[in-house]
């Protein structure tokens, strides 16, 4: 298959490096891709967002199959170009992306499809709020609306805190005030060619920047999978009770969803419940959910697309024990400090139970420069928590970038 993988970052390069595990030998394109990408793909340079140049390229070099990586496309209309145009396209419409681009979208899908989550109010002035955060009580959620990559959240006990972020937001649209929910979150990927799922398997993401879920909320710091300590049963009830409503309802407004729906869930006394949906791989999680995928990637992306996931053999999970740990840059999230120099890759031994995905990196000349702030996801796998977390640290200790941190206690919690 001729495959063209849309983002540039870690989540990107792990897909393509998958895609490139199938028995099948595919040709695979990505835009704008990485450094770390451009070892695994051919390099497209297009603007990801723009939906006709995005749609004029497919049809021109007769891509067989499109797969969208983030947000921003989806919610620009680049699913919606392509499928019009009649190319396979893996990532929904922006009507039914909208599930992750509004908040108050998501409760109102919610609340139609009778799938449990936080009570939320929706507010948009200053008063609103802060009537809205005493009928919620502490400890306080404050949410923007629309996308804000991870970082529109604030978890805190404290109220002004609370206000000032929710002020800084309201400049912008709207802010969702929610009810705590307390308990182990996790997030479980569904496949969905419209009206049918599949799930993938459970991860866990740690979202905050530093150890013992410490300082701001990240993209993502790291993940592992499986969770040992799910009960038995834990993602056919998620299946039932939460993304099938949710694809049922959107199919039924007559916006289909058609990719990957994200279901982040908190497990909590009182059963399990969402806090957000997204419409595309997370990441880091697809880092360690694809480094357990036994099956072929591109048959289940490509089944999807064209709306026959019955066609296709339900993705396979191995059993080994899977986790990633992010390497950023100095300052991530607020000021990561870019244009640093990565040394040490070359040199790092070949390990079948290591894999590297760039996130942001970029050749100048022979050195390979960090870009961004969540730099590359180190993933390892190993027979137990424990031996895949020796693999991850001993290899992130011999990679080189000044300032920049890592998160030291990811999967500390399931080695047992
Ligand atoms: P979100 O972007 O909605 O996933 O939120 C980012 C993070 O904030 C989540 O992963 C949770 O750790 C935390 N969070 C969001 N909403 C809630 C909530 N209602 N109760 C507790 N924690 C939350
Ligand atoms: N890891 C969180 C996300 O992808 O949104």
């Amino acid at each position: 298959m001729k495959i063209l993988v849309i983002g540039s970052g870690a989540r990107e390069h792990t897909i393509i490096k998958a895609l490139r595990r199938d028995p099948e030998e595919h040709e695979i394109l990505a835009a704008p891709g990485n450094a770390g990408i451009s070892a695994d793909a051919e390099i497209v340079g297009l603007n990801p967002a723009n939906p006709k140049v995005v749609t004029e390229f497919a049809v021109t070099s007769d891509v067989d199959l499109v797969t969208i990586g983030p947000e921003a496309p989806l919610v620009s209309g680049v699913a919606n170009a392509l499928r019009t145009a009649g190319v396979a396209v893996f990532g929904p419409d922006k009507e039914a992306a909208a599930i992750e681009g509004s908040k108050s979208f998501a409760k109102d899908i919610m609340a139609s499809a009778g799938v449990p989550t936080g009570k939320a109010w929706t507010v948009s002035t200053h008063d609103e709020l802060t009537t809205a955060l005493d009928a919620a009580g502490a400890p306080y959620v404050a949410k923007a609306d629309g996308l804000a990559a991870g970082k529109g959240v604030l978890v805190t006990e404290d109220r002004e805190a609370a206000i000032e972020h929710a002020t800084f937001y309201l400049q912008h649209g709207d802010v969702l005030v929610e009810e705590f929910l307390a308990g182990p979150e996790v997030s479980l990927f569904f496949v969905s060619d419209g009206h049918r799922i599949v799930p993938l398997t459970p991860a866990q993401d740690y979202k905050r920047a530093f150890d013992g879920d410490e300082g701001p909320n990240t993209g993502g710091m790291g993940a592992y999978s499986p969770l040992p300590w799910l009960d038995e049963g834990f993602v056919e009830s998620v299946a039932s009770t939460i993304a099938q409503p949710v694809v049922d309802e959107l199919a039924q407004r007559g916006t289909p969803f058609i990719g990957l729906l994200y279901c982040g869930l908190i497990v909590t006394d009182d059963g399990v419940k969402v806090i957000e949906f997204n419409a595309r791989f997370g990441d880091p999680e697809t880092q360690v959910v694809l480094a357990r995928l036994e099956s072929p990637l591109a048959p289940l992306l490509y089944a999807a697309a064209t709306e026959v996931l019955e066609s296709v053999e339900p993705p396979r999970f191995s059993d080994r024990c899977a986790l990633t740990v992010v390497l950023a840059s100095e300052g991530y999230p607020e000021n990561p400090v870019t244009g640093r120099e990565i040394l040490g890759l070359d040199a790092l031994p070949d390990d079948p139970n290591i894999s590297i995905s760039h996130a942001a990196t970029a050749w100048d000349g022979s050195d390979l420069l960090a870009t961004g702030g969540r730099v590359m996801s180190v993933i390892a796998t190993g027979a137990t928590f424990a031996d895949a977390r020796e693999s991850a640290y001993a290899t992130l200790e011999r990679i080189g970038l000044e300032g920049s941190h890592f998160r030291r206690d990811i999967a500390l919690r399931v080695v047992s």
